[in-house]
């Protein structure tokens, strides 16, 4: 029979049989003495995921280059250098005499991203949620607007045969012509959104972007003039058409071209300075810019952008913009926002060439 005191280790076994305990666990965990706070036995896990942490030997150093009290239990940390997220845990354990604060540090990254995944895909379910009711409330009020709207047509053609039989001042006749032009667009957009709440499938076919590009201007003509801008339109020679549904197209202009006109109310008339560009770039699309000399946007600001509802301006909506990006996210092309060299904004958005689609 073994006398017991042959069974009792030396203090100094208690390391390295706390070592091959902590070696049989799945996940980083360290001892620590809890007076001193100095790192006793690590496994190979704590190893690979703290060694690289200056003071990664001291409690108090290692909670503080992990940003997390050093008492905290259930902290979730994040590593600096390697940017895994850790949840802590400390557990008191006495050792062969020997008193210990026990770390088990958690890689949670995985479930981080999958539940950053599941927030952003249910972001998603809102957003589209929300763009369902607003497209619900748009099917009503395009259903009571229709009526109208085509009385308004109908007078101003009557106006208009009324104005030539009379030989009236030719300012008249541009005026109920540009007011035409307005009302037809409405109907257009009106009877679009119908469509597409009953059917969801968009027109597209071969476009032209120049012809998509003089609609707009010309719909934003009189707001032009009252906010004394001009409007430069400077599209490469021959530009291909695209594969695209001409109205979606030109809601998706008229939203940038409002917003590049808003952005510069409030600086002199002399700055303001507003381009429509278009070319084919390097993929091979056909790509629209729009730029302003507006306040531009910062950093915070540019994040939110397409965000459904992100608005700065007092009479804004916020809706502008996302609907361009799932207009044109639809189309297959992408829809961005740059700095403009020398002051303001660049929106710019691509669509898919013609070519090959039809
Ligand atoms: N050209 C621009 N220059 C500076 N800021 C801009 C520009 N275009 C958009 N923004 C910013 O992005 C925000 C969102 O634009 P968006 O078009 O989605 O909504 P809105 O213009 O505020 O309202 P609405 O729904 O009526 O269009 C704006 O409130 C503005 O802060
Ligand atoms: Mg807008």
């Amino acid at each position: 029979m073994t006398p017991p005191a042959a069974r009792r280790r030396p203090a100094a076994d208690a390391a390295s049989g706390l070592g091959a305990i902590l070696g049989a666990i799945p996940f980083a965990c360290a001892a620590f003495a809890r007076g001193d706070g100095a790192l006793v036995a690590g496994n190979q896990c704590f190893s690979e995921a703290f060694t690289a942490l200056p003071g990664h030997r001291d409690r108090a150093q290692l909670a503080q280059a992990l940003g997390v009290p050093a008492d905290a239990d259930g902290a979730e940390a994040r590593a600096p250098h390697s940017g895994h997220w850790y949840a802590l845990h400390w557990r008191p354990l006495t050792l062969e005499g020997q008193d210990l604060d026990l770390l088990t540090a958690v890689d949670i990254s995985a479930r981080l991203e999958a539940l950053d995944t599941h927030k952003h895909q249910q972001e998603k379910l809102l957003f589209t949620s929300r763009l369902m009711s607003v497209g619900e409330m748009a099917a009503t009020l395009a259903h009571e607007l229709n009526q109208p709207l085509a009385a308004i047509v109908n007078y101003l053609n009557g106006s208009l045969r009324l104005v030539g039989q009379a030989g009236g001042p030719a300012q008249v006749e541009r005026a109920l012509i540009a007011a035409r032009t307005q009302a037809e667009h409405a109907a257009a957009v009106i009877s679009r959104v119908r469509e597409f709440v009953r059917a969801r499938e968009p027109r597209r076919d071969a476009q032209d972007v120049t012809v998509i590009a003089n609609t707009v201007l010309e719909l934003l003509r009189l707001e032009a003039e009252r906010q004394q801008l001009r409007i430069d339109l400077t599209l490469s020679a021959a530009l291909p058409a695209v594969y695209a549904d001409k109205v979606m197209v030109e809601q998706v202009l008229l939203n940038l071209v409002k917003n590049a006109i808003e952005a510069m109310r409030e600086i002199p008339p002399a700055q303001r300075e507003l381009r429509i560009e278009g070319r084919v770039n390097l993929d091979d699309e056909v790509e629209v810019r729009v730029l302003d000399r507006g306040g531009g946007l910062d950093a915070a600001e540019s994040e939110q952008l397409f965000s459904p509802f992100f608005t700065t301006k007092t009479d804004g909506l916020g809706i502008g913009l996302a609907i361009c990006r799932s207009i044109i996210e639809y189309h297959e092309g992408r829809l961005f926002f740059e700095p403009r060299p020398g002051g303001g904004s660049v929106f710019a958005f691509t669509l898919p060439r013609a070519e090959g689609r039809l």
